[in-house]
This record gives C-alpha cells, structure tokens and sequence, in this order.
C-alpha cells in the first residue's frame, strides 16, 4: 500500500523524466505539417509523435502509469506535457498498440492483437486524403479538396483551447482524478436549447444529474460557445451576438500558452503557462489559474437530495487558500479510498445499537463542527429548542449521525450525509455523533483522560510509524540490556543517539504552537501548549521553552522509580513528537519498513522484527504488546487512541490490550 503511495508521489517526477527520455523532442525539429497515408506511431520504442509546425503540440500515444497508453494530443514545449485531448481515454491502449492513417484514409488505433478499437471518420464516410497537425492544437483529417473531415477540435475530452468552439451539444468531461483521464464526475454542456451548463453526472455514467452552474439567459437563443484567441470566451447567438460572457480574461496570447479546462475536482478554470521565461516574468513557469473559476464555490453550489455533493457520501468540501476545494472527513470518519479522496468516508466506530439504546447512551459523544451543513439527509427538524437539547436528542436516538443547529432549530440525520460543506458563510453547527474510544477488551470506556490531549497532539504532530514501533522494540531491548547491567542512571545521550531522535528546535515549536500562545495545563514534565497545525485540529506540543528532549531528559525524576514502561511512554512521546508532517521520497524505505513491521504483525511473525536479539525472542508476547499499543496510539482516528493512563496499563501489562484495526489504510494515507 504505501509502495503505491510513494509511487504517486513521485509519480510527477518519474513521469517528466521519464517523457523526457521518451521524447526527445520526439522529432528531432522534423516539422510533421502533412501526415501522409500510411503514417503510423506505435507504442514500442520511444513513442516518436506527429508534431505540429512550431512543434508546440504533438499527436502520439503519452504513457499512463502503468496502465497503458492514451491516444493524445499535448503541449509539446513544457516539461509537463499536459494533455489537451484524447481518444481512449476510458480504454487505455496497451504496449504494442499502433495508430495509423490507413492507405484508404481513415485513422485507426488497433490494440496489440491488431483490432481496430477506434476509426475517425466515422466509418462510411469518404476517406482522408492526409492528416496534419496543427499549431493551434487541433489534429485535422483532411479530404481531397482540402476540407476537414475531421478534427479533434470537434470532439472536445476536457479541455478547450483558443480558436476552439463548442457547438450546441458539446460537452467536455471532467477526468476521474488529476492523473486518472478516466471519465469524471463533472461536466460542461452547451445543451441543444442554447444553456451553457454544468451538472454533476451519475458516475459511472455520464448522464446528467444536478446542474451547479448554468448561464440561464442564453436559453432559447445560444447557439455557440466562443473561446478566441486572448482568452475570452463566451456564449453567442446565430447573429454573433455575445449573449454571455464565460470568462473575460484576457491574455497575451503570443506570450503565453493558454487552455480551459473542467477538473476533476468539477470547477471549468483557465490557465496560461508562459512559452518562454522571458515571456513568462509576470507568470511562473508552470500552469497559473487565471481569476474567476466557475463556479466560484462549487462546496456550496453542489446540493441535492440525490447524490453526494462536491464531495463523496460522509465526507464534507471545504474551500482551501488556493481558492480548491478539498473533501475531508468528519471526526468518526475517514476515507474509504485513501487513494481517491472522492469516494467518500467511512465510519471508524460501530453505530449505535437500537435494541440496546440505553445501554449505550455513555458510549457516544458529541463532536462540534462550526461553520458546517449536511444539507439533504434529514428525517425529524426541531423548533424551538437550544443546542444542548439537540445533543442529547442526537445521542439518544440510534438513528442521529449528526444534528445540525442553527437559530433554535434542530435538524436530525442520518447516513449516508450528503452534500457536507463547511464554508465561513455558513452559520449552522454541526454535532457530529461518534463513539467514545473502546480500544481495551474487557475494560469500560470511559470519559476520556484529559492527558489523551497529549497523546492525541502527540501523534497528530507525528506520523513516522516505523520510529514509533521500532523505538519501543528499542526500549525493549534497551531496558533488558539495562537491567541486565543494572545502571541506575539513564545514559540519557546515549540513547538519544541510537534512537537517532530529532530534537525540535524552539523555532520549530514556536511555529507549531503558534508562539506558545495557549498553555493548556502543565504536566509532570512542563506545560502543555495547544498546536496550530493545518489540521486546525486541537493539538497540544508538550514541552519547555528551548530543546524540548533534552529538556524531557533533564527533567526526568530520576530519583523516582524509572520503570521500563514511564521511561518507554516517555520516548514515545519524544518520537511522537518528532516534526516530520511530510514523508519524502528519502523516507521511502523508513515507510516500507513500517508497512513491513504492521505485515509482520498481522501475520503473527514478529520475531523476523527481532530477529538478532535472542532476549527478544524469549518474551515476544511483550514485543507484540508493544506493537499493538504502538498501532492503537498510531489509529488515524483521534477517538480511538488510548489515553495516557491507559498506555501505561496496557504497556505494563495490567490490561488487556485487543487486537488493533488493521493500520495499513493509515500507512497508505501518509
Ligand atoms: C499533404 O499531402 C497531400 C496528399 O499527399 C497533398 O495533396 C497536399 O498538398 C499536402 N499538403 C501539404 C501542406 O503539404
Ligand atoms: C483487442 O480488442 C478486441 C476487441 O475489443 C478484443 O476482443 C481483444 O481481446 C483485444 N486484444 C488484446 C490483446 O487486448
Ligand atoms: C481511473 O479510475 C477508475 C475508477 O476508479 C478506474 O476504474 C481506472 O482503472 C482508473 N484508471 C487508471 C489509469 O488508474
Ligand atoms: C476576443 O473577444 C473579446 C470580447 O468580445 C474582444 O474584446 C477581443 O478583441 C477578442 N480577441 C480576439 C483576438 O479576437
Ligand atoms: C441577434 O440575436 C439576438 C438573440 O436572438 C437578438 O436579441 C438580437 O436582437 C439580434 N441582433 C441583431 C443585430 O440582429
Ligand atoms: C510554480 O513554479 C514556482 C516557481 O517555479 C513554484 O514556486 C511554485 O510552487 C509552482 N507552483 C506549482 C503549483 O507547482
Ligand atoms: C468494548 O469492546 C469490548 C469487546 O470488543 C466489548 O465487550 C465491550 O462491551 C465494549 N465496551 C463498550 C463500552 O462499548
């Protein structure tokens, strides 16, 4: 799982690199202004292609992953080799695949058995007597006379380019994800009655669904859509009247290269990309979004009563900085596909038993989310009453995922939630239902330790399994050692140094706590600040002013009793803690080894973890303890990690600790 994350990590990397490999400016400046009958590119070898005169777009096949090749046309000048339109796009053509215009004029892609799995014209018609492609990037099959029989300006995938003109019935098709071309959940249509619109579709189909934008005034009399050369681009009627305005950007067009495009995320934006660095001194060089994105926000133009909204089925969309939408999910929740953030989220906790309501009124909480509406997916609305009846009419009723209130109404719902958004314009609260934490067999769940917040900080701030599970086998084998040696001190900097532990600069933690701004109680080793991460989740860093582990390690009680277990919770604060908020590709092989140690543990074989240690080996049921504490108190889901007290009981061994939830979804999502 995390080899596939990694992989798509670098995939933006690999994949430039790889296509500057493959296509070494594929023509070696042969301008392929006429494709002559019986041309044909292949997929074997190094993918040459039929560029245009300026050699600004090319036709050939693009590499997907590891999924096959896209019959493509890109902009051939720029590193990213953005596509602009594809022919297969819902069925990839796989290595040994060829396009060919056919001594009788027709342009076929044959897959690797030789079947024809695509023809343009469309069969019947007379064929082409060359094809050529153009600086405009429109790949055109032209007839006898010189008259275009095709061209894939008239069959538009999700793009739209200068010059390029849609017709009534046009639709361009958002893809399925930034780097999947596969039909989308989102699309543009001039329809028949002149109504430039966008619906949602019914994915996997593409019929439409929900229209979340439309230019109403153009019913009845729009009859084209208009993108011209400086990026304008808008709606006219027969007698070219402008009727609507789309975008009214307007770029220099010989500077820069320009495009619009629906993107998966379901918004229609223009970007330019400047053709040189000179040209480019205002603009960077990569592709920059032009102001005015339709429709503004699509978290809030997204809402109806079947379908999931923006985002997928218990998820919400949330405008970021960048002016994109992102889906997350509620606390209780996390995704069903760490891979595509659009399929939704999943509860972490079993519902509520409705046999049993009263046994289980302790076991759920209420979780408050501000600003945020599940519009749709109500069955019993409330008025008037406070927010605090609305609670608890929530957590009583088996039925109640979330309650939203707003101005003395209380409006109940239940799953799948729909349409979830939080928007700073909006002034409902939602009280998210979610079970209280019941990460020990046999032992009650109880309110939660208020030192949970540490541990909940902790890992919030940590994401490096593999140091959290081998730093405990380490304080395993440390302490066994240590005893063994019977050293009453703690050589403090020795282990520091075999841990190999980053200690955080008071920089690092004066960011992360927003200048030691909120103090939200002091513990046995310094105060507690509450953390400002993006996550805008509470957080809390524990520690002092300065070098936080060295702190840690001279504050320690050594005069006190320092068991194995303190000492080791203690370290693994200090490892929770280490800043590390984004794995790279040089930790590659820490996040392997991590997927490794949770396989190991799944399949009962942690003494391969501890293979060279034979006290190790002797008390592995320890060892197994330690991990699966490691994995409860790496658990995605806030609720469900233990609180401090309980990690002592259970790293003593005073409690029974369960099996954990698998965590690989966790690994997978770093
Ligand atoms: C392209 O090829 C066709 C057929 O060989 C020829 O008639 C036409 O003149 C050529 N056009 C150009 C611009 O070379
Ligand atoms: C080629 O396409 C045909 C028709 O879709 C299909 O039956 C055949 O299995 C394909 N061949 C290969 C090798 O994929
Ligand atoms: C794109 O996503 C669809 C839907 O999940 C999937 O069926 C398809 O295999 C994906 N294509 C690629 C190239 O990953
Ligand atoms: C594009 O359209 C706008 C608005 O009609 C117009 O002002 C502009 O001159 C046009 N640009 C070109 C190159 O035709
Ligand atoms: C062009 O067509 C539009 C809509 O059909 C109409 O309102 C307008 O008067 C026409 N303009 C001219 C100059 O004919
Ligand atoms: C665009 O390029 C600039 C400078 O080359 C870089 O700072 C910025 O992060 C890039 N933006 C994106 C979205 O890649
Ligand atoms: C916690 O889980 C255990 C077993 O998984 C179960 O027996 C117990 O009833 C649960 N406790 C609560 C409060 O849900």
């Amino acid at each position: 799982m995390s080899q596939i994350h990694i992989m798509n990590l670098q995939l933006p990397y690999c994949f430039c690199f790889f296509l500057l490999l493959q296509l070494p400016f594929s023509t070696n400046g042969q301008a392929y202004t006429n494709v002559s009958l019986g041309s044909s590119l292949t997929t074997v070898g190094d993918l040459p292609a039929w560029t245009s005169p300026s050699g600004e777009f090319a036709f050939g096949f693009q590499q997907v992953g590891d999924a096959g090749y896209l019959l493509a046309i890109w902009f051939n000048k720029i590193p990213e080799r953005t596509i602009v339109w594809s022919a297969n796009r819902n069925n990839l053509a796989q290595r040994g695949s060829t396009v060919q215009l056919t001594a009788d004029g027709q342009l076929v892609l044959n897959n690797q058995s030789g079947t024809r799995i695509w023809t343009r014209p469309e069969l019947g018609g007379s064929g082409a007597a060359y094809g050529a492609m153009l600086d405009t990037g429109n790949f055109v099959l032209a007839g006898q006379a010189g008259a275009n029989l095709w061209q894939s300006f008239d069959e538009p995938t999700d793009t739209l380019l200068p010059t390029q003109n849609l017709n009534l019935g046009g639709e361009l098709i958002a893809p399925y994800l930034e780097k999947n071309y596969s039909d989308g959940r989102f699309k543009l249509i001039l329809q028949d009655d002149g109504n430039l619109v966008m619906h949602t579709t019914a994915y996997p189909l593409t019929t439409s669904i929900f229209a979340y934008w439309t230019t109403q005034s153009s019913i009845g009399s729009g009859h084209q859509l208009i993108f011209n050369q400086s990026g304008n681009m808008y709606v006219v009627a027969t007698n070219g009247t402008i009727l609507n305005p789309v975008f009214s950007n307007s770029v220099p067009s010989q500077d820069l290269y320009l495009r619009a495009t629906i993107d998966y995320d379901g918004v229609f934006r223009q970007y330019v990309y400047p053709k040189t660095a000179s040209g480019g001194k205002r603009w960077a060089m990569n592709w920059t979004t032009l102001p005015n994105s339709i429709p503004s926000n699509i978290c809030l133009a997204i809402s109806y009563s079947a379908g999931s909204g923006a985002c997928g089925f218990n998820s919400y969309c949330t405008l970021g900085d960048d002016q994109r939408p992102s889906c997350r999910c509620p606390p209780g929740y996390t995704f069903s596909d760490h891979d595509d953030d659009r399929k939704g989220c999943k509860k972490t906790f079993i519902s509520q038993d409705c046999d049993h309501p009263s046994q289980e009124i302790d076991s759920f909480e209420i979780r408050d989310m501000p600003n945020t509406n599940f519009p749709y997916a109500d069955y019993e609305v409330f008025s008037p009453v406070d927010e605090d009846w609305c609670r608890q009419s929530c957590l009583s009723d088996c039925y109640c995922d979330v309650a939203i209130f707003i101005d003395g109404k209380c409006w109940k719902k239940r799953g799948p939630l729909l349409n979830g958004v939080t928007d700073p314009s909006l002034r409902d609260k939602a009280l998210m239902k979610v079970r209280i934490a019941n990460w020990t067999a046999g032992s009650s769940a109880k309110k939660r330790d208020p030192s949970a917040l540490i541990v909940t900080g902790s890992v919030l701030l940590g994401s490096s399994i593999f140091l959290i599970v081998l730093s405990l086998l380490g304080i395993y084998v440390f302490f066994t050692r240590w005893n063994r040696q019977k050293r009453k001190v703690i050589p403090q900097h020795h282990v520091i140094r075999d841990m190999n532990l980053q200690n955080f600069t008071y920089n690092e933690l004066e960011t992360a706590t927003g200048g030691f701004d909120e103090e939200l109680g002091r513990g046995a080793f310094g105060p507690v600040y509450k953390g400002t991460e993006q996550s805008k989740t509470t957080t809390a860093i524990r520690g002092t002013k300065g070098y936080v582990a060295p702190e840690w390690f001279k504050n320690l009680p050594v005069t006190t009793k320092v068991d194995t277990y303190s000492f080791g919770i203690l370290l693994l604060e200090l490892v929770c803690c280490r800043k590390n908020f984004e794995i790279n590709a040089r930790e590659e092989h820490q996040t392997v080894l991590a997927d490794w140690a949770c396989d190991c543990f799944k399949e009962g074989k942690l003494n391969l973890l501890v293979e060279e240690d034979e006290e190790a080996m002797e008390d592995m049921k320890r060892v197994e303890r330690f991990v699966m504490v490691a994995i409860w108190c790496i658990q995605e889901d806030p609720s469900l990690r233990p609180a401090m007290k309980k990690v002592v009981q259970m790293l003593e061994g005073g409690v029974q600790v369960s099996v954990p939830p698998d965590p690989s979804s966790f690994i997978s999502s770093i």
